[in-house]
């Protein structure tokens, strides 16, 4: 079994083949993702709202982070792990180093996922340069929830498309592998993983992006928390086998077949 690297997610970008991410927090879900065949497992601060009940992801701490991080890291073989820079833990790129450090050295991660654009590029390049591997996040960003007001499509005008385009660029020249584009219009989706070199995962962008994420508890429908339209209950489909749900939503994303019309955004 060949480790996932940032080289391996390159060449499937060169290849056209879609690269199947998915949420994690423990070790078992961890075994069974990666048994399905999984690339990429995200650590998201997600689990402050699926798995501790919060409202948002801001409660989230970097113990918290560090602690599921290393549930999931110890565990998984093959794909490669990312955990999240939660809310509050890289207002600097000092403070950023500190967080990315613990994730990587206590909790094994293999990259760090920060949310935001222009104002992130100077925390993206003092990481990178000191052998942080950084996944940038653009679009709707969770973290700023009370800022955007609720979670809805972003970046739908050409002024905040352009924007979008533009921060993206700038996070790949300051160093960011791989960038995740939640909740945009699929065309601008599009657009913005033809312009990077580097791999383009969406979660509510459409199909034409480099690959996939969901969030685990949404795709097989049991999250406490309202499930996007954008996610797909892939349990219900594969009549209740948890591992079924997952290896149908790898083949999905590998052949293409989700996300479909109905998950997608305009
Ligand atoms: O926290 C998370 O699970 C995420 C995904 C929604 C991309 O950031």
């Amino acid at each position: 079994m060949s480790k996932i690297t940032i080289s391996k997610l390159n060449k499937m970008k060169q290849d056209g083949e879609k690269i199947a991410m998915l949420t994690s927090y423990d070790a078992s879900f961890t075994r069974i993702a990666e048994q399905a065949g999984v690339d990429v497992l995200l650590v998201g601060d997600s689990l402050g709202m699926v798995v501790q009940g919060q409202e948002s992801t801001l409660p989230v701490s970097v113990g918290d982070m560090v602690y599921h991080t290393a549930c999931v890291a110890r565990v998984a073989e093959r794909a490669m792990v990312i955990a999240d820079m939660p809310f509050m833990s890289h207002g600097t790129p000092t403070q950023a180093l500190d967080t990315a450090g613990r994730l990587m050295k206590e909790g094994g991660a293999h990259m760090v996922k920060i949310e935001g654009g222009a104002p992130q590029v100077e925390t993206v390049r003092h990481l990178t340069e000191r052998a942080v591997p950084v996944c940038a996040h653009l679009g709707l960003l969770p973290q700023s929830i009370h800022q955007i007001g609720g979670y809805r499509v972003q970046a739908r005008e050409e002024a905040a498309a352009e924007r979008l385009l533009k921060d993206a660029l700038a996070l790949q020249k300051a160093g960011a592998q791989m960038l995740v584009l939640e909740c945009i219009p699929a065309l601008l989706a599009a657009e913005v993983a033809r312009a990077l070199d580097i791999p383009v995962i969406g979660i509510g962008a459409g199909a034409d992006v480099d690959g996939q994420v969901l969030v685990l508890y949404d795709m097989l429908g049991i999250s406490v928390n309202k499930v996007p339209s954008f996610a797909h209950n892939f349990l219900q489909e594969s009549g209740g086998s948890i591992s079924g749900a997952i290896g149908s939503y790898v083949d999905a994303v590998r052949k293409r077949n989700f996300p479909g019309k109905e998950h997608t955004l305009a």
